[in-house]
Formats: structure tokens, sequence, C-alpha cells
């Protein structure tokens, strides 16, 4: 199988906009957060910038998020893409956060919208997270978390977890630095496809894989997500 890399090219006008209005910290504040956890512990923040406006939107923005009952973000960090998923989430949604350093819970417990809820804790614990939310499907999981920096195994069962826990056309996203999520992820999704973001610090690709039951017994097939 070969994987494809498209360039981002501007949003159409209509891509950006927002269904909802969700108040967030600004971005300055958003830093300053970031800044903190990064020098607690570098491996695991793994950035020292939030997530730019491009690649917000570019999570959010797309057909999946508009959709979904159900999203499950692992790493929220200080809430702006959180927030971004909110604004094009549906009225009848939840959002679900797991974030691990808790320097951020302060900022998460700032986004004032009934269908959020964040919990701190380990992306390795995400089921047993989910179930407590009630959570037993979920429609999209969208991932910050560094999957380059985690030891093999613990990569390799946060993304069974992932895997289980979508539901058939269910929508991994991955926004990662490095090609590594690619990898872990393969056995189970296939090949993902692949969006470059220039515009983030530091520039990064986004990671997206659709779970398609074949019909065939235990078989899923790979399809791409229409953005
Ligand atoms: C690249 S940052 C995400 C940035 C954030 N979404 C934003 O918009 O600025 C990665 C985040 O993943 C979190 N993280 C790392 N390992 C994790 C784990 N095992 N479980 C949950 N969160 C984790 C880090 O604390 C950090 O907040």
């Amino acid at each position: 199988m070969t994987s494809t890399v498209e360039a981002i090219t501007p949003p159409r006008a209509r891509r950006w906009t927002r269904r909802f209005r969700v108040t967030q910290p600004s971005f300055a504040q958003r830093t300053w957060c970031v800044l903190r956890a990064w020098l607690q512990n570098p491996r695991e923040v793994a950035t020292v910038i939030p997530s730019s406006a491009q690649l917000m939107d570019c999570l959010a923005n797309r057909q999946c998020i508009r959709e979904a009952q159900t999203v499950i973000e692992l790493g929220p960090g200080a809430g702006g893409t959180s927030a971004n998923l909110l604004q094009q989430m549906p009225t009848k949604s939840r959002l679900l956060a797991i974030e691990k350093t808790e320097v951020f819970a302060d900022a998460l417990s700032e986004i004032p919208d009934s269908r959020f809820a964040y919990e701190i804790g380990d992306a390795l614990n995400l089921k047993a997270i989910a179930h407590r939310h009630g959570i037993h499907r979920c429609d999209v999981v969208v991932s910050g978390i560094p999957f380059s920096n985690l030891p093999a195994d613990v990569a390799r069962q946060i993304t069974q977890q992932i895997y289980e826990l979508l539901d058939n056309t269910g929508v991994f996203l991955a926004y990662q630095v490095r090609d590594d999520v690619a990898k872990v992820a393969h056995p189970l999704f296939g090949t993902p496809r692949k969006q470059h973001v220039a515009r983030n610090l530091p520039p990064l690709r986004v990671y997206s894989w659709t779970k398609v039951e074949s019909g065939r017994g235990k078989g899923w097939q790979r399809r791409i997500d229409s953005a």
C-alpha cells in the first residue's frame, strides 16, 4: 500500500464557519501553561507552543467531527484543540479529553461547555477512563500524545484500545512530528492519509484512518477519511 502526503492549502471560506462559540484561554495564557508543563516534563509534553490555528482547524473542521456523537481527545494540553473540536461538534454530542499532565487541569476546567469533560489520567488507561464516563464506543479519537517518545509496547497498547473503542467507520486522527504512529497503527488500521500542516511550530502531519468493517468475519479494511 502507498501513502499520500498532502500540502494543506488555505481553507475555503465555508470551512472557517464556526458552529459554536466556545470561550477559551487566550493564546498567551495557553503558551504560558504549555511552557510550565514542558519545563516539568519535556518528553511527555513534547511542545513549547500550543497548536496553531491552522492545525486546530485541520483537526476540527472535518465531516467526522461535525457528525460525531462521541469524541475522545488524548493530550488536549491547555485545551485549544478541545475548544475548536467543540465548535464543530453537534449540539447533542460529547467530548471526553484525557490529559496526563496535571498543570493543564486549570485551563481545561475553564472550558464552559456542558458537552465537555476531562480527566487527568494516562491514555494507557483509555478504555477504563472511557468506561467510567459511560463511553463504550466512540466516533472519533483525536490524539496529540507524542507516540514517538513512548515505549513501543505502551504505544501498541494505546493504539489497540483506540481501535477497540472506535465504532465501525470511526476515525482515528493523530497529529505528530514523526512517523512512528503510522508504524504502530499500521497492523490494526492500515496505511493512513497524511496531511502536512506547515503553519505550526513545529510543522507536523495529521494522520487519519477510518475503521471500516469489511463484513467478512474479522477482516477490516481502510477507508479514506472524508475531511
Ligand atoms: C503536543 S501536546 C498537545 C497540545 C495541545 N493539544 C494543544 O493544542 O496545544 C501533547 C499532550 O499530550 C499529553 N500527553 C503525553 N502523554 C500522554 C499520555 N500518556 N496520556 C495523556 N496525555 C498525554 C501531554 O501532557 C501534552 O499535553
